[in-house]
């Protein structure tokens, strides 16, 4: 199973990466814990990446591209499968990733896209921001990180729909749930990936089944 994930801050990518990556065996592969590792362990790339998260902005794209490129090499030792969390950011992401992918033949199966609302994600991230204190987590940067978001992230949804892989979740509900309603549309999904082709793929919308899958309350 190939997955990346398109969402906004807050969405979810961390939790429900973790808990695909669990479920079939494979790497989560994370953008930023990765800049954060670099970050926390003062290497030469931390000190060059740490103003950009900082402030809520985009590290250069050679860096995450490089960072990424050697994860997938790992990935591919393991079997090929990964759920990566924070890549693509921007529309020149996405195309370097595909083309890196697609030299190791590991193109994306299922671009995972998490939509919830803006005031949900304030909300969620200002409750983190109180138990842990990652530096970006305060109220500026995190209305900045949606911003970019807004601005250069989220029209690659629209580039994952016409490839036919964008699968869209509702991830306003309880984590669980969205978990139950990834996990059963991916699954659902496994066995005819090796047999659909790419040119006959179609973008699936989940985000109006929520009482299947249970709602709010
Ligand atoms: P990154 O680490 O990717 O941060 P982000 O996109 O801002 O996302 P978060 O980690 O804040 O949220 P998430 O969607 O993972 O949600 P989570 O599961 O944690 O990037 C950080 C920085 O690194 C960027 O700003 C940039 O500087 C740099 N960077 C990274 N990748 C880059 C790239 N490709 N190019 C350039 N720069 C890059 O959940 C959040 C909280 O909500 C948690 O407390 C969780 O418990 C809770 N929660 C989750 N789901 C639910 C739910 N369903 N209901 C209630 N609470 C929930």
């Amino acid at each position: 199973m190939k997955v990346l994930m398109v969402a906004p801050p807050g969405a979810g990518k961390g939790t429900q990466g973790a808990v695909i990556a669990a479920h079939f065996d494979i790497p989560h592969i994370a953008t930023g814990d990765l800049l954060r590792e670099h970050v926390a362990g003062r290497t030469e790339l931390g000190r060059a990446v740490r103003h950009h998260l900082d402030r809520g902005e985009l590290v250069p794209d050679e860096i995450v591209l490089d960072m990424v490129h050697e994860a997938f090499l790992a990935a591919k030792e393991r079997g090929g499968g990964y759920v990566l969390d924070g890549m693509p950011r921007n529309i020149t992401q996405a195309r370097a990733l595909y083309r890196i992918a697609q030299t190791l033949g590991m193109t994306a199966d299922v671009a995972l896209h998490l939509k919830a609302d803006d005031d949900e994600l304030i909300r969620r991230l200002l409750a983190r921001a109180a138990l842990e204190h990652r530096a970006d987590d305060t109220e500026p940067v995190i209305r900045r990180r949606l911003a970019l978001y807004h601005e250069v992230t989220h029209p690659i949804v629209a580039w994952y729909a016409e490839r036919g892989i964008l699968v869209s979740v509702d991830a306003m509900r309880p984590v669980e749930r969205v978990a139950r309603q990834i996990l059963t549309a991916l699954e659902a999904m496994r066995p005819l990936l090796d047999h659909v082709p790419q040119h006959a793929r179609r973008p699936i919308d989940l985000t109006g089944l929520g009482a299947a899958f249970g709602t709010n309350d």
